[in-house]
């Protein structure tokens, strides 16, 4: 549905909507997603600054030399829109330092998104975890790709609330890969008792499977929830707006 022009984006920090409770509330969910996100970067990036295939914690498929500079080119790029990323949904950030906002955009976007998930496309059909994550992974990187266009067109023709739509659904996208890493402990536990029946002794297979499942669940779900988190939005903006023009109704 096309949406009025919103101004948000520059609208300056007053009144009840920037007081310091909304402000303390945001800084529950904004401080522990950002030190997640540094702590995942910080485990997941170094080996790769190397350069050297041999610290990959993948297996580097000899036949396809080109999977290991666009895995490198995929985490860098990927690290860059998940640290960004964490400061872009943040709305007191937003809100304060509109300038930092289109900034870190421009670097979450093609410093970013963009690039990461050009290069994943060349990585994700040869994962070593097999088919059903191949797909996934695919299916994820283009719908990342897809969302952060769309959220950048948005910003460009100053439509702010369609903008911020569709970049919370691209960073719902972006934390799949810290979500994926829970998902597939869970699997791998959940199967475990399995190993020596459903998959005849066969580790690899068993690991196959739970990385096939947290691929899909990880970004499906977080997908689900953003649009639950939107809608939510929406509705408590209708509640007010209802609220207001009521308060506003001559009396009979
Ligand atoms: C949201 C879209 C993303 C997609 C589709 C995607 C896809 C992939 C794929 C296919 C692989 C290789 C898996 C394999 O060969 O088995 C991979 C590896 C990796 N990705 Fe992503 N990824 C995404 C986002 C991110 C982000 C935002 C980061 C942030 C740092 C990231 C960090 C990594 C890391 C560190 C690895 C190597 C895994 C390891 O060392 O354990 N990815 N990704």
């Amino acid at each position: 549905m096309p949406t009025k022009v919103d101004n948000s984006l520059t609208r300056p920090v007053t009144g009840a909507a920037a007081g310091p409770s909304r402000k303390k509330r945001q800084l529950r969910w904004a401080v522990p997603l950002l030190l997640v996100a540094v702590a995942f970067v910080g485990y997941a990036l170094p080996p790769y600054l190397t350069l050297d295939p041999s610290r990959s914690r993948l297996p580097v498929p000899e036949a396809h030399p080109q999977y290991y500079p666009l895995l490198v080119a995929h985490i860098v790029f990927g690290s860059v829109a998940l640290l960004a990323g964490c400061f872009q949904v943040w709305p007191w950030f937003r809100r304060r330092y509109p300038l930092a906002h289109r900034w870190m955009g421009r670097a979450y976007f093609f410093g970013g998104v963009f690039p990461a998930g050009i290069a994943v496309l060349g990585v994700a059909p040869l994962s070593s975890t097999g088919f059903v994550s191949q797909v996934g992974n695919t299916m994820l990187a283009v719908l990342w790709l897809a969302t952060s266009v769309a959220g950048y067109r948005m910003a460009r023709q100053r439509r702010f609330v369609d903008h911020r739509r569709w970049m919370i659904r691209s960073f719902a996208l972006t934390l799949s890969i810290v979500l994926n890493r829970l998902w597939v402990v869970l699997f791998v536990v959940l199967l475990l008792p399995q190993v020596d029946t459903t998959y005849g002794g066969d580790q690899d297979a068993l690991i196959r499977a739970a990385a096939g499942a947290s691929v899909w669940m990880s970004w499906v779900v977080n997908l689900l929830v953003a649009e639950w988190w939107l809608e939510r939005g929406d509705a408590r903006g209708r509640a007010r707006r209802a609220g207001r023009s009521a308060g506003r109704r001559p009396a009979a």
